[in-house]
């Protein structure tokens, strides 16, 4: 990845000018190559490159000249209030200096089935929620892009399940993506002529969410012990229930039952 830092305020030397928020992260270095590869300028936005959606530092300077901002910033806060608090308050930092700036597109990537059945009493799902609630209302066109969960993402997941060294699973569905058909998606949106409203994308195969961490924890020879729950919330809270875009790429591992 080659993307410009934010602080020094470069000539505009291609037709279109991006802005990443959260330009360095899993999905914003991706993005930012695949349109550099287009010959797209990047201009990244994180704590690292001197800006904080957040206080504002550097953000004015950072958006200069921008045409569109890929929001794919994250917080390792997991409460509602933390979430809530940092999704919402860097789309609002982000509205309000991408509009004298100029920025015609607003592009953020949520999470399949927050805001929808019980799968929202999760407080970080509540920042995701707040975070899309807060882009459609926002006075820059937006486009929201939902994904399932990132095939690469699976072993955090079940960290993130496990309690006294079992997984507690639930026998709910799971589809999980593989990230560059994300960030496929996220880059084509970029190019779009019109902001589009919401467009969700899932991987191939829909497995149950116990089946996938046992498999997965078998391949990799953890011998963590995978319970099965009782889901909070409907068994399809968590893949699309309408159209999406179905990714190609299968999950890497062979031979999990299909839901
Ligand atoms: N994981 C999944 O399966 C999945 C599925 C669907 C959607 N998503 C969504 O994908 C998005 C991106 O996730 P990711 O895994 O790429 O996140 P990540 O790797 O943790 O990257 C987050 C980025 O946010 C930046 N950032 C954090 N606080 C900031 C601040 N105050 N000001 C400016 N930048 C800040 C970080 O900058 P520094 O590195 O400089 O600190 C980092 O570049 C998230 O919104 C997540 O909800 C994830």
């Amino acid at each position: 990845m080659s993307v410009r830092a934010a602080t020094a305020a470069p000539e505009r030397s291609q037709d279109m000018r991006v802005f990443i928020a959260g330009g360095r992260g899993r999905v914003g270095s991706r993005v930012a190559d695949a349109l550099e590869a287009q010959g797209i300028e990047v201009v990244s936005g994180g704590l690292e490159d001197g800006v904080d959606v957040i206080s504002g530092k550097g953000l004015a300077e950072a958006l200069a000249g921008v045409d569109t901002i890929v929001n794919v910033l994250n917080t390792p806060r997991f409460d509602a209030e933390g979430a809530i608090s940092f999704f919402e308050g860097a789309v609002d930092n982000l509205t309000a200096e991408g509009e004298r700036a100029g920025v015609r597109h607003h592009i953020v990537l949520s999470i399949v089935g927050v805001g929808e059945g019980d799968a929202s009493d999760i407080g970080y799902y509540l920042g995701k929620v707040a975070q899309e609630k807060a882009v459609r209302s926002a006075s820059i066109p937006a486009t929201i892009i939902r994904a399932t969960q990132f095939q690469s993402y699976i072993p955090v997941l079940i960290d993130q399940h496990t309690v006294d060294g079992r997984v507690l699973a639930p026998r709910s569905y799971i589809q999980p993506v593989e990230l560059d058909e994300v960030v496929d998606l996220l880059a084509g949106a970029v190019t779009a002529p019109e902001p589009g409203s919401a467009i969700e994308i899932a991987g191939p195969d829909r497995f149950f969410h116990d089946d996938l961490f046992r498999a997965t924890l078998a391949h990799r020879g953890d011998p963590r012990e995978v319970v099965t729950v009782d889901g909070q919330g409907p068994v399809e809270a968590m893949v699309p229930r309408g159209a999406y875009r179905k990714g190609t790429v299968r999950y890497p591992i062979a031979g999990i039952p299909t839901a």
